[in-house]
């Protein structure tokens, strides 16, 4: 019998649940994953049933434990992370949704969001939550939700109705309905947060036609939220931590430190800065987001947001079929010297940070009658790139200093092509840890923490091990390819805004 203790991360991300079982030395000990439905009802539109974001998340956590050889009694404690913003609404007594989840990437709310932002509110918006007004975060989405399922809005106003993000979707669950609670980090992504009173705040709620009844309460990222239900597990195990998936991957980096970037290359992209215990309003169309709160201490960060990354190489296998699997793309994008003039901006569902611009789409531009599939995938893979580059330059400026080093994670920093280009492009040593489910990490160190598996933030730092450095190599090419990128972009928009 397996005596041993751990803690267990969940990440429900974007395209599939995986369960995470860490040790001491924050060595992960087993995953199990398990993708689940997209659904794309219309153009612009990204929905995923609830019911299976649950039941996929419940089986790799029962899976993972099966792997393992262990019971809930070796798990000290549990920690939650997230897709952020995806918006889930259900009934308070059957715990049934009354609509799909409107995922982050969903762009049915864009009209809505620039008639708010013509009526004048950004300045407002941005100053108490941070945010800038886009159909990216929850609260255009809980409106439209209200207003377009019958009977919604006076179910929501009556109390029978709980939103959430994801993260209390799952806790709901795991409670059997008792706990309806989230972080500060994942409020931070509603548009309904003020990031510096801490509260909901009721303008917005007002503006956006929300009544504050349905909103979860708001917990710090690591402490006891509650216990899993006997109905669910055979004991009960505490969960301890809660954090947004990059926030999360922030805190896993061990970005402690004001001035600490790191970026996440998951289906989407994620540029995150810790800027220390105040928050700074972004000047070059970032976003600032809160990074954490543990026990009184909150730290903030600035965000550059990138809606596609790796999700651009998944659309080269799955609706291309120039590759058979993720891995094959390094190979083919190194089988030729450049991408002979190809751009390729991955704006399937518009452009985030620092574009802002919804109605964009995917676009190959450059391309000539020699153009071949391995130029395509190294455009794409140089697309991930110029988008951070993009975003770099724009935080540089907010922070008003140089960055000297980038932390990379998730499943395409293991890209070697990938993670030279970017420090070749940024001109920024890139470090790539050895343990890159950073995600899942940073869930386990926050619930790790609140349990007294890990007794501070100083034991944990030391767990943070460089797998590989990659130094920019000087290219003289890189300045007109940086230019072509950019003019790419333009063209872009200037046909989205047609
Ligand atoms: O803001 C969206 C982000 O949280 C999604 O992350 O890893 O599922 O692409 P991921």
């Amino acid at each position: 019998m397996n005596t041993s203790e751990y803690i267990l991360a969940l990440d429900q991300g974007t395209t599939s649940s995986r369960a995470i079982v860490f040790s001491k030395s924050g060595k992960i000990e087993a995953i199990a994953q398990k993708e689940f439905t997209q659904i794309y009802p219309e153009s612009g539109w990204v929905e995923h049933d609830p019911k299976e974001i649950w039941s996929s998340q419940l089986s790799v956590f029962t899976e993972v434990m099966a792997k393992m050889k262990i019971t809930p009694k070796n798990i000290k404690g549990i920690g939650i992370t997230n897709q952020r913003e995806t918006t889930i609404i259900w009934d308070r007594i059957t715990g049934e949704p009354i609509y799909n989840a409107i995922v982050w990437q969903d762009r049915r709310t864009a009209d809505y969001c620039k008639n708010i932002e013509k009526q004048g509110y950004a300045d407002l918006i941005q100053s108490k939550t941070g945010l800038r007004i886009d159909a990216y975060f929850s609260a255009s989405k809980i409106n439209w939700i209200l207003d377009n399922v019958q009977g919604a809005r006076e179910r929501a106003n009556a109390g029978e109705l709980a939103f959430g993000t994801v993260d209390s979707w799952i806790i709901w669950n795991l409670t059997n309905g008792e706990v309806h609670v989230t972080d500060v980090s994942n409020a931070s992504r509603t548009m309904l947060y003020n990031i510096e009173t801490l509260d909901w705040d009721t303008e917005l709620l007002t503006l956006f036609d929300i009544p504050e009844r349905i909103l979860p309460t708001v917990a710090s990222s690591s402490e006891i939220y509650g216990h899993t239900s006997g109905q669910i597990l055979s004991s009960k195990v505490p969960i301890a931590g809660i954090a947004g998936d990059q926030q999360a991957a922030l805190f896993g980096q061990m970005c402690t430190e004001k001035g600490m970037v790191k970026n996440t290359y998951g289906t989407g992209c994620f540029l995150l800065m810790n800027i220390g215990s105040k928050p700074i309003l972004s000047k070059n169309n970032l976003v600032t987001t809160i990074g954490w709160k543990i026990g009184d201490q909150v730290v903030y960060a600035l965000e550059g947001s990138v809606f596609i990354g790796g999700a651009v190489v998944q659309w080269l296998r799955d609706e291309l079929g120039i590759i058979k699997n993720a891995q094959e793309i390094e190979k083919l994008a190194e089988s030729v010297n450049d991408s002979n003039g190809v751009y390729l901006v991955p704006a399937f569902s518009g452009l985030g940070a620092p574009h802002w611009n919804p109605y964009a789409r995917g676009t190959i531009l450059g391309m000539s009658r020699g153009t071949n599939s391995a130029h395509i995938a190294r455009a794409a893979l140089e697309g991930i790139a110029f988008q951070i580059t993009d975003i770099l330059s724009a935080m540089q400026s907010d922070a008003q200093t140089d960055i000297k080093e980038l932390r990379v994670d998730g499943g395409a920093s293991s890209n070697n092509f990938l993670m030279q280009t970017q420090a070749n492009f940024l001109n920024v040593v890139t470090l790539r840890p050895e343990v890159v489910e950073t995600t899942a990490l940073g869930a386990a160190y926050l619930a790790g923490l609140a349990v007294g598996f890990w007794s501070n933030i100083e034991e944990i730092s030391e767990q943070w091990k460089i797998d590989r450095t990659f130094t920019p190599i000087p290219d003289q090419s890189v300045k007109e390819s940086l230019k072509g990128w950019k003019r790419a972009v333009e063209t872009v928009k200037f046909w989205a805004n047609y």
